[in-house]
């Protein structure tokens, strides 16, 4: 299996970036973790991170192409704004499960829509960094 965990604008800023919603730990410990993760169930995983909706597009499509079989996405703001992150996903039709670090449907009205949500087998919020562990456990799971 292979699986590409892709993570949206200021998520490099992890253990940064507003600990309340979203924890002390920091992206690059985060993505040691899943790859740790992967290597003990025997699955291959890219991590990417990005600021630029481009080149999270290009991502999703690079996936195509290279066989990955699964997406775990947190798009962070990018969520809540992109047609473009939708219709790449759409487009691919690789299961993907959306994950936010933080319980966004208490917060701002703004955070409570979801435009990759409908190209998502299933929607992961509020459960801090494992939420990203859980979403490779769905994915592993639909792959069987
Ligand atoms: C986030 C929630 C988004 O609203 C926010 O813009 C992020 C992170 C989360 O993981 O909780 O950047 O996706």
């Amino acid at each position: 299996m292979k699986l590409l965990v892709l993570n949206g604008p200021n998520l490099n800023m992890l253990g940064i970036r507003e600990p309340g919603h979203y924890g002390s730990e920091s992206y690059s410990s985060l993505v040691e973790r899943i790859g740790e993760y992967c290597k003990e169930r025997n699955i291959e995983v890219e991590c990417y991170q990005s600021n630029h909706e481009g080149a999270l597009v290009d991502k999703i499509q690079e996936a195509y192409f290279t066989g990955v079989n699964g997406i775990v996405f947190n798009p962070g703001a990018y969520t809540h704004t992109s047609v473009a992150l939708l219709d790449a996903l759409k487009s691919v039709s690789i299961p993907c499960v959306e994950v936010h670090i933080s319980k966004v449907e208490e917060r701002e009205s703004f955070r409570q829509v979801s435009f990759v949500r409908t190209a998502c087998i299933e929607t992961i919020t509020g459960h801090g960094l494992n939420g990203y562990f859980e979403a490779i456990d769905i994915l592993e799971k639909e792959q069987k």
